[in-house]
């Protein structure tokens, strides 16, 4: 049986007002939390406790803490601390609590919890329920998962456009800014074997394309994403173009979409498209993915909205077996407590958990569209 990473719902957003974390089944030590003591991190270069808004102030200190929840055993606290250290390298604040007693459901009901970093799905018999049905956890998979799907842009565009917070879906709804991109209509149509890529899926794909209603008006001025097929996450973006009303359609073109997209970046020409890390093709460019809530902005977890930038990190982070082995084995032998064994490993392991933290956005500085929320 996998253990998963549960991202929950937070409806409680001035938790630093001192509010309450409150549910039947956590256990918060009265305000003062589980959170663990203090991890030096030397060499903290990666930029994000340092990026500012606009406005000066510290933009991952000046969000609401984010919340994590462990269990009562030993793996389930050290990689609690883990990712706490890490988060808090990353300059956020961060609060601890604990599951008690061993039920599931009413920290994710109540929107107290962001983060459940080691969870045992067979365990509980709602977990469908809360995942598939009610929505308010998802699950983002295996601890171990290191995928991480979206719409990316070659990084030269940045460069080319440094006012324009590319980064941030926001973008896509200022007509000026999304207009460097091609517009709909302008990729290839890829005919295999005589017929469309796709055709005939209503909601899905139409002869390889997929246009949602708001692009079919006049002036819509709508750009166009390349996808490979339809069944490659199927229906998610759809679905998130139509919800976020988007501003976007789709052009199927399967395989081709390589050739469109190596073309374009040697001739460093703007190109959006549907990919995911980490594949031999995209580790041959410089590419940026664009953040956005993954569903429905308004269903989706509220650790989506409020800290998009952080969700690389959560699907990267990834302690296998031998590393949590070796963790729990110095808290075993009694040398270190379980926060001095989870600090040790932060300190000792950089070259592990570097590539977790995300690349810094660039175009925070400059924000001409107030896309950070
Ligand atoms: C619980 O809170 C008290 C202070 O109220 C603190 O001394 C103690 O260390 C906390 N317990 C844990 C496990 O963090
Ligand atoms: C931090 O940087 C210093 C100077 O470059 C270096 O000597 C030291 O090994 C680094 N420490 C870590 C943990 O990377
Ligand atoms: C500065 O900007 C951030 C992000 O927009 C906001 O959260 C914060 O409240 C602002 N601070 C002031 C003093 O205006
Ligand atoms: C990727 O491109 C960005 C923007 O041009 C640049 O800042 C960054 O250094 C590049 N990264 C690599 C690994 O080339
Ligand atoms: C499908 O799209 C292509 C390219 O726009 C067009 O040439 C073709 O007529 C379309 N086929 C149908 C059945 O609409
Ligand atoms: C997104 O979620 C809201 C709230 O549940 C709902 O009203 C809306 O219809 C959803 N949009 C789509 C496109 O599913």
């Amino acid at each position: 049986m996998q253990a998963t990473i549960i991202a929950a719902l937070l409806g409680i957003l001035a938790i630093q007002t001192q509010a309450q974390l409150i549910a039947s089944n956590i256990n918060t030590n009265g305000t003062s939390y589980y959170t663990a003591p203090d991890c030096t991190i030397e060499n903290n270069s990666f930029g994000w406790n340092t990026l500012r808004n606009p406005n000066g102030s510290l933009f991952t200190a000046s969000k609401r803490p984010i919340v994590l929840v462990y269990d009562n055993w030993v793996s389930s606290r050290v990689n609690t601390y883990v990712t706490q250290y890490l988060l808090q390298a990353m300059g956020y604040k961060v609060r601890v609590v604990a599951r008690s007693p061993y039920i599931l459901g009413p920290e994710l009901y109540q929107h107290i919890v962001d983060l459940e970093m080691e969870l045992w799905p067979s365990d509980f018999t709602n977990y469908g329920q809360i995942t598939q049905v009610d929505r308010v956890g998802f699950d983002l998979g295996p601890v171990g998962y290191n995928g991480i799907v979206g719409w990316w842009f070659p990084s030269y565009l940045l460069d080319q456009y440094p006012e324009y917070s590319l980064e941030f879906w926001k973008f896509l709804l200022n007509p000026t800014i999304r207009s460097i991109f091609p517009p709909s209509g302008s990729g290839p149509f890829v005919n295999l074997n005589g017929a469309p890529i796709c055709d005939n899926m209503p909601g899905t794909c139409l002869n390889n394309t997929y246009i949602p209603e708001h692009c079919r008006k006049k002036n819509a001025n709508c750009i166009e994403l390349l996808q490979y097929v339809p069944e490659y996450y199927t229906n998610i973006y759809q679905r998130l173009i139509d919800g976020l009303k988007l501003p976007v359609t789709i052009n199927f073109v399967g395989d081709t979409l390589q050739t469109i997209v190596r073309d374009a970046y040697n001739k460093q020409k703007p190109v959006l498209f549907y990919g995911w890390t980490p594949t031999v093709f995209l580790s041959q460019f410089n590419v940026t993915k664009v953040m956005f809530p993954i569903s429905n902005a308004s269903e989706y977890a509220a650790f989506g909205t409020n800290f998009p930038e952080a969700q690389a990190f959560i699907t990267s982070y990834s302690l296998d077996d031998s590393q949590i082995g070796a963790i729990l084995k110095s808290v075993s032998d009694g040398s270190l407590t379980e926060t001095q064994a989870a600090c040790a490993w932060v300190q000792g392991n950089r070259p592990l958990w570097e590539p977790w933290i995300p690349t810094l956005p660039q175009s925070i500085g400059n924000d001409p569209i107030q896309c950070i929320r």
